[in-house]
């Protein structure tokens, strides 16, 4: 039987009707319709699901809906405002950190919630932190890359190079 569940995705408040055994990755997939959040193993071994849920990065594949009601969710989709893409969407475009792209919405979440608990990470951390998001075709350089242009160690501003 299903049962009504509210949740915070991206500032926008819904209401859901969800099995007991759905995961959060399939309401913000197929309820919601915020497909960025991308379905790999399903197991919680690839990351590609990370949401931030009240504060903490998940993956959300192993998180049941029925467990997050009443939270705050954020989504790749919800990193974007009305100034524009977030400085990480940014860094990772002209780091050349996105190649098919399967893992970028896990890996800029991951990154996100980096930044929001330390702003001046070291490498060590920033590849600790994306240590559960799996790419296939970056070979992560790139990515730490553009994390760090972002970071306040970087030399340049915020966002800058
Ligand atoms: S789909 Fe959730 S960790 Fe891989
Ligand atoms: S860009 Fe293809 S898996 Fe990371």
């Amino acid at each position: 039987m299903k049962r009504l569940i509210t949740l915070k995705v991206n500032n926008n408040t819904y209401e859901v009707a969800v099995k007991p055994n759905q995961t959060l990755a399939d309401v913000i997939r197929c309820d919601l319709r915020l497909t960025g959040t991308k379905k790999g193993c399903e197991t919680g071994e690839c990351g590609a699901c990370a949401v931030i849920l009240d504060g903490r990065p998940v993956n959300s594949c192993l998180v049941l809906a029925l467990q997050a009601n009443g939270s705050d969710i954020l989504t790749v989709e919800g990193m974007e405002t009305e100034k524009g893409l977030h400085p990480l969407q940014e860094a990772f475009v002209r780091h050349g950190a996105i190649q098919c792209g399967f893992c970028t919405p896990g890996m800029l979440l991951s990154a996100k919630s980096l930044l929001d608990e330390k702003s001046a990470p070291s490498e060590v951390e920033i590849r600790t932190a994306i240590s559960g998001n799996l790419c296939r075709c970056t070979g992560y350089q790139k990515i730490v890359e553009a994390v760090q242009s972002v970071s306040e160690n970087s030399e340049g501003q915020i966002g800058g190079e």
